[in-house]
């Protein structure tokens, strides 16, 4: 596993990712499409950051960016206050710190087919050079965690929705990640299940100091989410605190 002791370590600013004066532009045929624009946003360590926004609006192209999968068109990502990529970043360099330090649950479940549901977390962490017996444990601890005990053997052909998106944030946490990227990681769960996700998410900010960045439709997590970011046409529109952050200020 990562160091700890290292990934977790003091900088002052506890800004673990930061976006800055970021824009995307996919070409399409003939077309442009303007995905980001001018979008600056700082994903601190122990908040939890939701984003809404209308269908099209960026909010995967950002976590994207803020995830190092793909390169800002102009503008830059910075890592704890250092630059780590911009336009011309080959992100394939940075593959080994991505496995070490980020966590990303993506929109579908993005399961390898030929992998059994434990394999599939086990995989993650013998990537990151964990023992094939170890690795093995760590799975099984994160799948119970989510309810998914008793369907480790499965392949995600034989697990429902809900449960393949399970499996995939329970590898999305296998390596104890810094920053943790989720892109409507509830959309698949029934409210309980979809609550208790969230309930982890809450943990591993508060008690890990997890920068934690949640695309979400569903207004019922706003009490969860320190501050709520709103993108529309590819830019952040606002900025408001949420639940969390209320109770905690007591506003
Ligand atoms: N690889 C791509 N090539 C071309 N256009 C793209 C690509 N990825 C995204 N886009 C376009 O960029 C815009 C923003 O897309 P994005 O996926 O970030 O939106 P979103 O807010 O996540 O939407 P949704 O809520 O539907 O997931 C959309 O107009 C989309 O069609
Ligand atoms: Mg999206």
């Amino acid at each position: 596993m990562s160091d700890l002791s290292i990934s977790r370590q003091f900088w002052p600013s506890q800004v673990v990712m930061e976006v800055r004066d970021a824009s995307k532009t996919y070409l399409s045929g003939a077309n442009a499409v303007h995905a980001l624009t001018d979008m600056t946003l700082a994903l601190r360590a122990g908040e939890l950051t939701g984003i809404v926004g209308p269908s099209g609006s960026g909010k995967t192209t950002f976590l994207m960016i803020a995830g190092l999968l793909e390169p800002p068109s102009t503008g830059s990502v910075h890592f704890r206050d250092q630059p780590i990529a911009h336009a011309h970043t080959h992100l394939n360099s940075l593959r080994d710190f991505r496995r070490t330090h980020v966590g990303f649950i993506f929109q579908k479940a993005n399961l390898i087919p030929f992998l059994t549901a434990i394999e599939n977390v086990q995989i993650a962490l013998e990537i990151n050079d964990i023992r094939p017996k170890a690795a093995r444990a760590r799975a099984r601890e994160l799948l119970a965690q989510f309810g998914l005990d008793h369907r480790e053997d499965n392949y995600p052909s034989q697990l429902s929705g809900g449960e393949q998106q399970r499996v995939s944030i329970a590898r999305a946490l296998a390596n104890d990640p810094v920053l943790l990227l989720a892109d409507e990681p509830t959309a698949a769960l029934d409210g309980g299940r979809g609550r208790q996700v969230m309930e982890v998410f809450r943990t591993l900010a508060d008690e890990r100091r997890v920068a934690v960045c949640v695309v979400t439709h569903d207004p019922r997590w706003s009490d969860i989410f320190d501050r709520i970011v709103e993108m529309s046409d590819g830019r952040m529109v606002s900025t408001r605190p949420g639940g969390a952050l209320k109770a905690r200020l007591e506003l």
